[in-house]
């Protein structure tokens, strides 16, 4: 029996056999699952199953802004909410927006925006709330790649995708995407998101310490685990028009001729004459 209590710190991350707590190689990824168009009374979603985060997205909008005043006449706005459930982490979670979860709200916000095609909504809005349901470390980057899929679900016009991924420092050595625990208690996190359409970094942050050698080597991995985590997002992506198509497979239009809509019309004007003769 295990007595190390959940939310105690492990004072190794890598074993003596180099391999990380989770049975992780120091350059593997969690498992990554992801879907599109999960909910059905947003305008688009996704879900993300990421290791031990999972996430859901979900876009509305264009629609009106409120409040009016901060509509723009050029463009459109979009809003993001980064939020974590009171039951997604050990220790209860206080419901009301902290700090964090704005800082997070924002820095996804300034990832996704620059790849929108935002002037083609002037005087709209586009929300995307991200409800975090269990979170285990890396939640801004699996938010930020399960957001931009519930975008394209909407239909908003984008040049391209954007993935991130977090690379960290753990025992002195450089790993790729860190699990909750090696986020708390490493030496370095450094979250990362590249926009594809021009290769250029959508948002870099940095936590702890690291040499230039380590930060660029770090930048090495954090690329190479991204090219991976972008072929699942346009699987889940191309998935999601599979699925559509065979739904529509089965759809049959109702083939309406000029012959019936005239009977329709005819109909339509002998019932409110009827009715029209009642009320007299
Ligand atoms: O999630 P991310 O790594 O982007 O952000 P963080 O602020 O570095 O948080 C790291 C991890 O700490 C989260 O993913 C959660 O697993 C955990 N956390 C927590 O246990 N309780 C909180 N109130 C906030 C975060």
């Amino acid at each position: 029996m295990s007595l190390l209590i959940k939310d105690e710190s492990p004072e190794k991350l890598i074993g003596e056999d180099g391999k990380r707590l989770d049975g992780r190689d120091l350059n593997e990824l969690r498992p990554i699952k992801m879907e599109v168009g999960v909910i059905p009374n947003a305008d688009g979603s996704a879900y993300i199953e990421w290791g031990g985060n999972k996430i859901y997205a979900a876009v509305y909008g264009p629609r009106e802004v409120h409040p009016r005043h901060d509509a723009r006449p050029d463009r459109g706005i979009l809003r993001t909410f980064y939020r974590m459930t009171t039951f997604s982490v050990s220790e209860r979670k206080r419901p009301a927006p902290g700090r964090r979860e704005k800082e997070i709200s924002m820095v996804i916000k300034n990832a996704i925006e620059p790849v929108l095609f935002l002037e083609l909504y002037p005087d709209s809005v586009i929300e995307v709330f991200i409800e975090v349901i269990s979170a285990d470390g890396g939640t801004r980057c699996a938010c930020t790649a399960v957001a931009i899929l519930a975008l394209a679900d909407a239909g908003i016009p984008m040049k391209g995708l954007i993935t991130a991924v977090a690379a960290g420092k753990v025992d002195g050595k450089l790993i790729i995407d860190c699990s909750g625990d090696e986020d708390k208690s490493g030496e370095a996190d450094l979250p990362c998101a590249i926009s594809w359409y021009n290769n250029q970094i959508a948002l870099l942050q940095f936590d702890g310490i690291m040499d230039l050698e380590e930060f660029d080597k770090s930048i090495d991995q954090i690329i190479e685990a991204l090219e991976k985590i972008r072929k699942l997002q346009e699987e889940a992506l191309k998935k999601r028009y599979i699925d559509v198509r065979d739904h529509l497979k089965n759809y049959k239009p109702k083939v309406v001729t000029t012959n019936n809509i005239e009977e329709k019309i005819d109909s339509n004007n002998q019932q409110n004459q009827n009715g029209g003769d009642q009320r007299e």
